[in-house]
């Protein structure tokens, strides 16, 4: 295992809570909602933002506003804001929203991969393929995403040869950036650095990122982790937003605000002003009528009151 003494100095979040936190709602969010959120998110800092996915409305009625919330956005420069796209239908209708970047997501677990996308593992590779050839085609910058890395729900511990036969796959079909996914949050930091090894044998270290779902409370181990194998970019949900339709019992990614509190105690800096996320997190939160689900949030909140 090739860690590191010295950490990186700066490290990239990819914000995820308007995607990833917010398909799983179970109550129906307004569009306008999320379109605020997105704003309060660029103004804290963010430069990367998942904004919503151009999945089946049937499989998930959550993003089903996704043309309308990529439309509301008023875009900053320097901030790139990307979208799911499982398929060529999917990918048609994303482009004409314009989006900085794709992301198509396949799973190291052939149950997974069924559960998710209806598909195999290889079908799943077929029908990315002429998605990333059009965007790349379009100048669209394309990220693949690696679910139950380490663990999942259907088949249990997952091995990282598995991770790394389908990095192997994505680099194939041109995809340009992997994302390790611990969707169900089960992972370990050896065993998150093993999934992270596996992606690293097909992709350079600055295109492999940590998407770190945090259900057992593991997730600010599995960045440390990451960081002292050199990865610098982290997909993280304001207020700990979310979960995975797919994945019964899993909770969202780790929350963005504490990310920011282990970075920036650290000496690592992200760009982000921690308070204005925290504000962020409390709108959306609000909107919801739910608590703040960031441990750093609710302490800074409470100090404050
Ligand atoms: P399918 O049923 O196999 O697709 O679904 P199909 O091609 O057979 O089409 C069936 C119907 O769906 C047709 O409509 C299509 O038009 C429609 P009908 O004729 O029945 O009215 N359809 C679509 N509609 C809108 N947008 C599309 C689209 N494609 C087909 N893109 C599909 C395949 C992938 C679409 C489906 O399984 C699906 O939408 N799944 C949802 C997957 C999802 O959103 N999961 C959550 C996101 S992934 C995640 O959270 C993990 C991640 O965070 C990393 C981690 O934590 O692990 C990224
Ligand atoms: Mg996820």
């Amino acid at each position: 295992m090739r860690t590191l003494n010295h950490l990186p100095d700066r490290v990239t979040l990819v914000e995820v809570g308007p995607r990833d936190g917010l398909q799983n709602e179970k109550q129906a969010v307004a569009a306008a909602d999320k379109v605020e959120l997105v704003h309060r998110l660029q103004a804290a800092g963010l430069t990367e933002i998942e904004v919503t996915s151009f999945v089946s409305p049937k499989w998930v009625p959550q993003m089903a506003d996704n043309t309308e919330v990529m439309a509301g956005i008023t875009r900053q420069p320097g901030v790139r804001y990307s979208v799911l796209t499982p398929n060529l239908k999917g990918w048609e209708a994303a482009a004409l929203t314009r989006p900085d970047e794709i992301v198509v997501f396949g799973a190291a677990s052939e149950a997974f991969s069924q559960r998710n996308i209806n598909c195999s593992i290889t079908e799943s590779i077929e029908r990315f393929a002429p998605v990333v050839a059009a965007a790349r085609a379009a100048g669209i910058k394309v990220r693949g995403a690696i679910s139950c890395a380490v663990g999942c729900p259907y088949e249990g511990e997952i091995a990282p040869e598995r991770v790394g036969l389908v990095a192997r796959l994505m680099a194939g079909i041109g995809v340009q950036h992997v994302g390790v996914a611990d969707t169900i949050g089960v992972g370990t930091p050896r065993q998150v650095q093993a999934a992270l090894e596996a992606a690293l044998a097909h992709y350079p270290l600055a295109e492999v990122s940590g998407h770190f779902h945090d259900t057992y409370g593991m997730a600010l181990a599995n960045v440390l982790a990451s960081l002292e194998l050199g990865i610098a970019r982290f997909d993280t949900s304001v207020s700990g937003l979310g979960g995975c339709p797919y994945a019964k019992g899993a909770t969202g990614n780790v929350a963005t605000e504490d990310v920011v509190w282990l970075l920036h105690g650290m000496g690592i800096s992200t760009g982000i002003d921690l308070d204005a996320l925290i504000d962020a997190g409390q709108f959306i939160r609000q909107a919801l009528g739910q608590p703040n689900g960031s441990r750093v949030a609710r302490a800074l909140l409470a100090k404050k009151a």
